[in-house]
């Protein structure tokens, strides 16, 4: 296990503190079959369909261990990091109630999605093996989210949404997961380094995740009407083949959360959220007027 000056030292965050941003979007400006293409758009809502109640989860899972924190810095980034989190999920749900929901069916999807992740994976697992399993699952999570974070913040795709609560929704959240990206990780190693426990959350959500991104593309795509398909494979293909996609940054940082000594922080896109991040607090401020 790593002592708190141990922890401390490996952190470049030290002595910053987290914002907790709170969005008031209606979301009025996203047109109704919305400005991308129908891949990135059926995509990026699989993605903030699982999102809210993703994040209850992370919530849940870091808040069961905040006690045995004595860090003050760590303990204050764990406050942070649910009010970050707590705000992301009221926002997509909005987006996903409204948006996504306006479209097309969501309401059979997110209850198979809660009930069999939430009221009998998680309650089952953290009765047969231990709660840090779900504290696992959160910090490799938070990798994926981090990853998804930094691509959305470079993607030229998200820059040219025309919309800008859309675009600004993307931009606050990748932002936030940026900030955040370290905190359950350094929860789990101050409760337990052991690296089986660590690396056992990343395979078991390299199986769920896509599965269950998957299984939402494919039921917002059988509701949509005129698919062009070969303008659909067309697009999946440039994503998959791209060093850049979403897929293949996916798959890097699953082989980098293997590597022993690994911390999120290796990763450095502090430039990159500070460039985006003015343009973020002026679009939330807007909102609230
Ligand atoms: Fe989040
Ligand atoms: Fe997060």
């Amino acid at each position: 296990m790593f002592s708190e000056s141990q922890l401390a030292a490996a952190r470049p965050h030290a002595g910053k503190k987290l914002k907790v941003r709170a969005p008031k979007w209606n979301f009025e400006d996203v047109p109704g079959a919305g400005d991308t293409s129908l891949f990135d758009r059926t995509l990026f809502h699989a993605l903030s369909l699982v999102f809210p109640d993703g994040e209850r989860f992370f919530i849940r899972s870091v808040n069961a261990f905040k006690d045995r924190i004595t860090d003050p810095q760590l303990l204050a980034d764990i406050k942070a990091f649910i009010g970050q989190e707590v705000q992301h999920g009221r926002v997509h749900e909005f987006y996903n109630d409204t948006i996504i929901g306006g479209r097309a069916d969501i309401q059979m999807y997110l209850k198979f999605h809660r009930w069999l992740n939430y009221d009998v994976i998680e309650p089952f697992t953290n009765w047969l093996f231990s709660n840090k399993i779900s504290l696992s699952v959160t910090a490799a999570a938070e990798h994926y989210t981090a990853t998804w974070a930094h691509k959305a913040l470079t993607d030229p795709r998200v820059k040219n949404i025309r919309s800008e609560s859309l675009r600004n929704l993307i931009y606050w959240h990748a932002i936030e997961e940026i900030e955040h990206k370290h905190v359950a990780f350094d929860v789990l190693r101050a409760v337990d380094d052991n690296y089986l426990l660590r690396v056992g959350g990343i395979a078991f959500l390299a199986v769920m995740m896509p599965a269950w991104v998957g299984l939402g593309f494919i039921y917002l795509l059988a509701q949509e009407k005129d698919v062009d398909l070969v303008a659909l494979v067309r697009d999946a293909y440039a994503d998959v083949s791209s060093e850049n996609g979403l897929t293949r940054q996916f798959v890097k940082a699953f082989f980098s959360y293997f590597r022993p000594g690994f911390h999120p922080d290796d990763i450095d896109d502090e430039r990159l959220v500070t460039e985006i991040a003015a343009t973020v607090e002026q679009s939330i401020k807007a909102s609230a007027a």
